[in-house]
Order: C-alpha cells, then structure tokens, then sequence
C-alpha cells in the first residue's frame, strides 16, 4: 500500500484544559459540561492548524487516586483495583471531551497515555510518541491527560497532566503552551484564599523561580500539587524557551484568543 508522505508541519500548540474547568473540582464525578461544550466551539472557531490537547483529573482522576494513594506507588494489592478506578475515571472524563470536540467535526483522537508512557520514580522515562506525531502529520488533534501509569521503580504512579504538557513540548519542540485553568492566571499568592493577590500578566521564568516559595500547593483534592505542581512542571519547558499563558479557561472566548495568539492572563517566558 502506498505510505502517505507529509512534508511541511507547523509547530503545534499544546492546550491543557485543566480538570479545574471541565468538572466541578469539589464535586465527585461532577462534570462541567456547559465549559466543555463551550470550549470545543472555541477550538472549533479557532481553527489551529496543529493543536495537541491535554486535559487533567478534576474530580474524576484525583479523587480516586487519592483514595487509593497510587500517587505513592505500589504499597499493597489492594491498589492494583484503585488504578484501573483511576483510569477508568480518567477515560470517563476523557469521552466526554473528545465527544464534544468530534460532535463539532474536529479530529481528536484519545491517546492513552498509560499506553505509551513509563515513568521512573514519578517522571517520564520512556515515552513512545510515534503514533502522536503521526497523527499531528496527518491533521488529527490528539488528546492526552494525566492517567494512572506503570512505573519502573514504584509500580505506578500518577503522571499529571501537567508533566505531560511540559514533556511534550519539549519532545516536539511546540510552539507554545496554553494552560487553561479556573482563575485568571498566575497571581502572587492563591486568589481564593487570599484577596489582595495581585495577577501577574508577564514574567520571566528568573521572577518565577523567585516566585516559587509564594505559590501554594492548595487544593486538597489535586494529588499533583495544585498551582505549584504546575509551575514546576513547567519550568523544563520554560527553559526550553517554550512560551507559556496561563488563563481563564471558565471565561468565554479566553481560550479562542489565547490560541488565535493575543496575551489574555499571564504570559511566561524564559527571558
Ligand atoms: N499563586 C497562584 N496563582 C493562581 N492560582 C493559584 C495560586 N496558588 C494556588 N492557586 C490555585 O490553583 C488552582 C488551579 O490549580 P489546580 O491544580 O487546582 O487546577 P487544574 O490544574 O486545572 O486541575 P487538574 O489538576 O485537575 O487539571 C486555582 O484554582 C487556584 O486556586
Ligand atoms: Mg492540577
């Protein structure tokens, strides 16, 4: 049969919908539907010509990770049902985004990234991103999220999405980064418990190194440590001088123009 050959691909970007806006992060099993149907349109009307999203736990993944704390590896035999519960959560959660972006005509297909990846200790060891990059040639918008994977030294582990991103970017060189989260980006402390946070539109990843100390880990249900978890997976990437915007993905039409390119929320940069 005849290979299809493709030459010229445009650097993609990578877009995290943060578990925060596709469910109801304080709510088992609580999806926000009206968010992910809002945001295939904005996908749909944004029309990037090479896109890889990846989405996070939100109630579903989290939750269940912590309950059986696959989180800190293999411990006992009775976390062996607890990551299949995880990952079933996850693919719960995935359906429902890739069905309202196939519903809008767009091209995802799941890529599952328990399937393809191996930690070590926690971390992205091996990683086979053949198929993806496959797919990206020929048009397709893969989505990933964080999932329950095997891992070489600890039996499993939960790999965030947000490892996931920075890995990627790094492994396919993107262009640049959206994440897309439940607040208007990177503040100087968490706004909701602290009101006089101040909402940082453009750092340097030198300011954010400094910055580190201030950014709270929070969120008692994220099993990959919250805002924190975050920046510090995205500093790989940042020094890999892979731009990154933060933004209020729950805010309508923030994710169309963060992916049509204009500055919305905070803007990072290795500088
Ligand atoms: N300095 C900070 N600036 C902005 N948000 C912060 C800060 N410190 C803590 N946060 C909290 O981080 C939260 C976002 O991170 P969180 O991990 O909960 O969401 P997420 O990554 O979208 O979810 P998931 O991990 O399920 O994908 C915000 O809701 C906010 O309350
Ligand atoms: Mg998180």
């Amino acid at each position: 049969m005849e290979e299809k050959t493709i030459t010229q691909v445009p650097k993609p970007i990578i877009l995290k919908l943060g578990g925060s806006v596709i469910s109801i992060k304080n709510k088992s099993f609580a999806l926000n539907k009206r968010a992910i149907m809002r945001l295939a349109k904005e996908i749909e009307r944004a029309d990037v010509s090479s896109l890889i999203i990846v989405h996070g736990g939100g109630s579903f993944g989290h939750p269940v990770a912590k309950q059986y704390k696959i989180d800190e590896g293999y411990k006992d035999s009775s976390q062996i049902i607890g990551f299949s519960k995880t990952h079933q959560a996850m693919t719960i959660l995935n359906k429902h985004v890739t069905d309202s972006l196939i519903n809008r005509k767009i091209p995802a297909v799941e890529i599952q990234p328990s399937s393809i990846i191996i930690t070590r200790s926690g971390r992205i060891h091996i990683m086979e991103e053949r198929p993806l990059t496959r797919l990206l040639e020929l048009g397709f918008i893969p989505i990933l999220y964080g999932d329950a994977v095997p891992d070489s030294s600890n039996g499993f582990a939960i790999l965030s999405g947000d490892q996931l991103v920075s890995q990627l970017a790094i492994r396919l060189n993107v262009d640049r980064i959206i994440m897309g989260v439940d607040v208007d980006g990177l503040y100087t402390a968490d706004p909701k418990a602290c009101p006089s946070a101040r909402l940082l539109q453009h750092i340097t990843l030198q300011q954010l190194k400094k910055l580190r100390k201030n950014i709270e880990k929070t969120n008692a249900t994220d099993v990959t440590g919250g805002m924190l978890g975050k920046i510090l997976e995205l500093i790989p990437a940042l020094e890999h001088r892979v731009n990154v915007r933060i933004v209020n993905a729950l805010k309508p039409g923030n994710v169309y123009r963060a992916l049509k390119g204009e500055v919305v929320g905070t803007f990072i940069e290795k500088g």
